[in-house]
């Protein structure tokens, strides 16, 4: 390993703002961001205490929950919290170098509503209590365009429903993606178990959209990977849309068939996956 990553990965062990596979968390994020703010260090997860309710709307003083899913050097995680102090954000990645990044800008600029957990994204029922996180936005996840990892595309129904699980009822969920096959694969999942569409363009920065009223500031936060143009796309494409049904496991077989069916363009992200070597620069 390089020694750039082994100085990151021996970073986050000395911060406060990154738990690395954290136990015992459910419930007990309120009091961890508290501590955060208070700069009421060391912060022991041990003696923290979990709140009786989760929600904002049953308590008035728990903030927001908004998570960053493959939040990679977590621009959006840490965008958000500059823009909404009143809410607390939590960015999810498997790597740590990348982490750092998000986490270092953090603690320079002294932003204490934000912070991050490395670990596999298949765990992340076991940090949330049920109700605990508002809102999860999901930037340019890995597309897994090959059929034999549809499954592994973080708006998959099995994600959903891990989701789910965590989400208070009617949670919003944020796609941001340069992938047009994940961008209409997820579109398809909307449909089929009749979740709640709230906005989808597949050109975020269009002139149409960006004079529409459905413009938001949010969207024009930028991260590492979105400038990249990997997919060659060269449109940025967003979904936003409710969890606000129950996600009938009898479906699953007829999402299978129309994946399959599928036409899956060779695209540099197409490439990527199958270890062809693309330019990233
Ligand atoms: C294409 S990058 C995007 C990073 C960032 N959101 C951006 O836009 O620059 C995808 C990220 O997902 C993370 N990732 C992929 N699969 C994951 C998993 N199962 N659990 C946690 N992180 C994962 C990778 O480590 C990587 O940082």
């Amino acid at each position: 390993m390089g020694q750039k990553k082994l100085i990151k990965f021996a970073a986050i062990k000395q911060y406060e703002n990154v738990l690395e596979y954290p136990q015992g968390m459910p419930g007990k994020w309120k009091a961890y961001f508290e501590k955060l703010a208070r700069e009421d260090y060391p912060i022991s997860l041990d003696t923290l205490e979990i709140s009786s309710s989760n929600s904002p709307k049953k308590n008035a003083s728990n903030k927001p929950l908004v998570l960053e899913l493959a939040c990679g050097r977590g621009e959006y995680a840490v965008g958000l919290a500059r823009l909404f102090p009143e809410q607390n954000f939590l960015g999810l990645d498997i790597k740590g170098n990348r982490i750092w990044k998000g986490a270092s800008i953090a603690n320079k600029e002294g932003i204490k509503n934000v912070a991050f957990v490395r670990t596999q994204i298949e765990q992340s029922i076991q940090y949330f209590a049920k109700e605990e996180v508002a809102e999860i936005w999901i930037t340019f996840p890995d597309p897994q365009l090959r059929l034999s990892k549809a499954k592994k595309r973080l708006t998959h129904p099995q994600f959903l429903r891990l989701y789910q699980q965590f989400l208070q009822p009617g949670g919003i969920v944020h796609l941001k993606t340069d992938s047009p096959n994940l961008y209409l694969f997820t579109k398809t999942v909307i449909e089929l178990y009749g979740l709640t569409l709230l906005t989808a363009t597949d050109d975020v920065y269009g002139t149409a959209f960006l004079q529409s009223d459905k413009w938001d500031e949010r969207y024009a936060i930028k991260t590492y990977y979105e400038g990249l143009n990997i997919a060659s796309s060269n449109r940025i494409h967003y979904i936003q849309f409710k969890i606000d049904k129950v996600l009938p496991k009898d479906k699953d077989e007829t999402l299978k068939e129309m994946i399959a069916a599928f036409e899956v363009t060779e695209t540099h992200d197409a490439k990527r996956e199958r270890g062809v070597k693309v330019n990233e620069n």
